[in-house]
């Protein structure tokens, strides 16, 4: 049987384990996907704890992890119109990626590039997707300055790129080891902290057009005094800290177009997902234990 990483209750990471589970098929209006790759994301592990992204239902256990994959088609479903098997394509699987075999509902699923990896494109439903939103949902225009918490993590670093593409100065916040990684995306590099609101200010004197924070808590509330409205923030992680302070969630689209959108971002070469490390299946527990320690850089893949 085909193998996937679950966790069989609700808990910390000694509920997770490698399972044999049967092959799934696929129902109307669904796809069956032979994964290639799968993008490890914070979610993946805040699920197993119990927590639940609004408008999504409980887990039936044994759950599979993961949240975006990358395959080919191996199987469609009654009504599904214009996938075939054998194409190779992304998106975000019902129940979990982290298996040899995932089910995607049919129209949330985008055609792979050919120039794109699948490790790459593996990376794009959730991280560069959410990037893409939220820079969108900013409108920062060109010229003016945008501030990125957590700008070496998997969103952080595809939002830079996209918002140094849109001709916007990034500012972003990261561990002092990342220096010279956001730097290279184009950023300009600022120390968490105590104190990161006046190293913002040294950088950006005349202050800050909107803040995408991937990291929340006291790290968005210490940075937040440096901009001016706060209807220009926005956390895709800690919207609870956001709306205290006047902002709110980044908004999530989950579209094809936009999945089309980043697809061919990194096909032309404006977007590099950052795929700093790969684990084959049979180490998923070492994949996701490498985004639950909260400081990974770029994206962290599994390939099956
Ligand atoms: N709403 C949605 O649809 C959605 C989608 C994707 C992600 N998210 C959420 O958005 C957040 C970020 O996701 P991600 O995939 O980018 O996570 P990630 O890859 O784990 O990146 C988070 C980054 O934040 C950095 N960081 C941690 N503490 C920091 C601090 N005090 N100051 C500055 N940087 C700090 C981490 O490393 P260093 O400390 O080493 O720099 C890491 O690079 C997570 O909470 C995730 O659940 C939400």
């Amino acid at each position: 049987m085909p193998k996937a990483y679950v966790y069989r209750e609700y808990g910390g990471p000694e509920v997770e384990e490698f399972a044999d589970l049967p092959k799934p098929t696929a129902g109307p209006g669904q796809v069956v996907v032979r994964v290639r790759a799968a993008g490890v994301n914070p979610a993946d592990w805040k699920r197993r704890t119990g927590w639940c992204r609004p408008g999504t239902g409980p887990d039936h256990f044994p759950a599979v992890f993961g949240n975006e994959v990358a395959g080919v088609i191996a199987e469609i479903g009654p009504g599904v119109t214009g996938l075939k098997p054998g194409e190779a394509v992304f998106g975000s699987p019902l129940k979990g990626g982290y298996a040899e075999y995932a089910v995607l509902p049919a129209a949330g699923v985008a055609h792979k590039p050919d120039e794109v990896s699948f490790e790459d494109a593996a990376t794009l439903p959730v991280a560069a997707a959410t990037a893409y939103d939220g820079v969108r949902q900013l409108g920062v225009p060109p010229g003016g300055t945008l501030l990125i918490t957590g700008v070496g993590g998997g969103v952080g670093t595809a939002a830079a790129q996209i918002a140094r593409n849109a001709g916007v100065k990034v500012v972003g916040t990261a561990d002092p080891g990342k220096r010279a990684f956001v730097e290279s995306l184009g950023a300009t590099y600022v120390e968490p902290g105590p104190g990161v609101a006046e190293r913002v200010r040294a950088v950006a004197p005349k202050g800050v057009d909107g803040i995408y924070d991937l990291v929340g808590g006291d790290a968005l509330r210490e940075v937040a005094p440096v901009l001016g409205d706060h209807a220009k923030l926005i956390s895709a992680g800690d919207q609870s800290t956001a709306k205290d302070l006047g902002g709110g969630p980044v908004t999530r689209a989950r579209t094809k177009e936009v999945l089309g959108a980043v697809a061919g971002m990194v096909a032309d070469g404006s977007l590099n997902p950052y795929v700093t490390a790969t684990y084959p299946l049979e180490e998923a527990d070492r994949a996701l234990r490498e985004v639950e320690n909260g400081h990974a850089r770029g994206k962290i893949v599994i390939t099956a």
